[in-house]
């Protein structure tokens, strides 16, 4: 039983059915999915939703379709509990959402594409595609690949190798547009309004965007219903961030968790960060920059939902922190010696914004705080490239071992 009421303009309120539609025709502004939540109160329980397998769609109520069609097993990843990292950085409580280990393309996108396949298949599209900076692409293409949809998938042509090579396995026409996100982005629009393929992010966009709720409704759960003192986001077009958000408020307007709202943080990568710009600036929407940094997957220099993001971090009392190149790999080496975990430059820079939070004090060093880790560190292994030493050459015989050891004055004293 599907409890959704309809689709509603983010900006000036109009109400439209629940239908392929994803903008505004008054006012041009995006459109959410509303719910009935006063029928919801009672059925869905915390009961309920533990009682279910680990997925995203355990939450299924507050989500978009009439029946999943994809994403089993996709969601439910670990809060990994940081202490070591906690103690690096400082600060009392710290956990990692590590959506580095999502299934089946270890990044979070597989929850939003989840929901979007799903739709595309509800709407009958005959072809399912994506705009992306990589992990979208790599999402859509595995989910469209055991769906057996058609699909076409968008990316700029400077991505890395492995993330290029990581969608065009499944099967898909991947093209790769000569110009950044930003280009591919509008050509999509185009695309999508010309032939009425179903885009991910454009015109499936308002049933995307509520697969991005299902990180927060994991932090609240799996902290034992409750929320954490903060939460630090990565943002590029600005997606995730409102939708964590979005999901403690459905879990406190169904009674599931009470109490105080947590504080969200924004982190963006210096060489693209519009959001942090417009924060700084005293505005409400972003202007477009042209981005230049390691964190591709951030690099999104117009961020569709931008203006969501800094509403957001005004209700709640977060901040926007940018992250330099050389911050963002520091980061990933953190995580990776403290955690054992191997981030992407996304990652990188959800973490060294969270250490600049706490060292400004926006984290007090008493709180809790989750830090979101959206993408993994194999498909971008080439950025760490110069941080990691060379393998220590020795050959097979015990004696060749010792005399590397007699030889090498870091190994002494073992
Ligand atoms: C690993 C990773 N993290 C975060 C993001 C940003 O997400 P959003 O567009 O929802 O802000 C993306 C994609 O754009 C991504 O690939
Ligand atoms: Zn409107």
């Amino acid at each position: 039983m599907s409890f959704v009421t309809g689709l509603e303009c983010h900006l000036c309120g109009k109400a439209y059915p629940a239908e392929a539609l994803w903008v505004c025709s008054e006012c041009l502004g995006p459109l959410r999915v509303t719910y009935d939540y006063a029928a919801m109160k009672g059925v869905v329980t915390r009961a309920l939703i533990e009682s279910r397998p680990h997925s995203l769609w355990r939450y299924r109520e507050l989500l978009p379709v009439e029946e999943p069609k994809t994403g089993f097993y996709s969601g439910y990843t670990p809060l990994v509990k940081a202490d070591r990292l906690a103690k690096a950085l400082g600060v009392r409580e710290l956990y990692i959402k590590d959506d580095s280990v999502n299934h089946p393309t270890f990044s979070y996108k597989d929850r939003v594409v989840s929901v979007a396949a799903t739709k595309a298949i509800e709407f009958g599209c005959t072809v399912f595609g994506c705009a992306s900076t990589g992990n979208l692409a790599n999402s859509v293409s595995s989910h469209a690949a055991r769906l057996g949809l058609d699909c076409m998938v968008f990316i700029p042509n400077d991505l890395e190798p492995s993330k290029v090579l990581g969608s065009a396995i499944y099967g898909p026409k991947v093209f790769a547009v000569a110009g950044n996100y930003d280009d591919v982005n509008r050509l999509c629009t185009q695309l999508a309004d010309r032939y009425g393929w179903g885009f991910a992010n454009i015109n499936l966009r308002s049933y995307y965007a509520e697969g991005a709720k299902t990180m927060g409704f994991e932090v609240a759960e799996q902290l034992g219903w409750r929320f954490p003192d903060h939460v630090v986001s990565p943002v590029a077009g600005g997606t995730l961030l409102p939708r964590i958000l979005r999901g403690f408020e459905e879990f406190i307007e169904l009674g599931l968790v009470s109490g105080k709202l947590p504080k969200i943080h924004a982190a963006q990568p210096a060489g693209s960060s519009p959001v942090i710009n417009a924060l700084e600036a005293g505005l409400d929407f972003p202007e477009p920059v042209r981005p230049h940094t390691i964190a591709k997957s951030l690099a999104i220099g117009n961020p569709a939902d931008g203006f969501q993001v800094i509403a957001s971090l005004k209700r709640t009392g977060g901040s926007g922190v940018a992250a330099t190149d050389p911050e963002i790999l520091d980061a990933i080496e953190l995580l990776a010696h403290t955690e054992g975990i191997f981030t992407e430059p996304a990652g990188g820079t959800t973490l060294a914004g969270t250490k600049k939070l706490i060292e400004r004090g926006a984290i007090k060093r008493d709180e809790s705080v989750v830090v979101v880790i959206t993408g993994n560190g194999y498909k971008t292994a080439d950025v760490m490239r110069d941080r990691v030493p060379e393998s220590i050459q020795v050959g097979k015989g015990l004696k060749d071992f010792e005399a590397v050891m007699a030889g090498t004055p870091e190994l002494a004293g073992r």
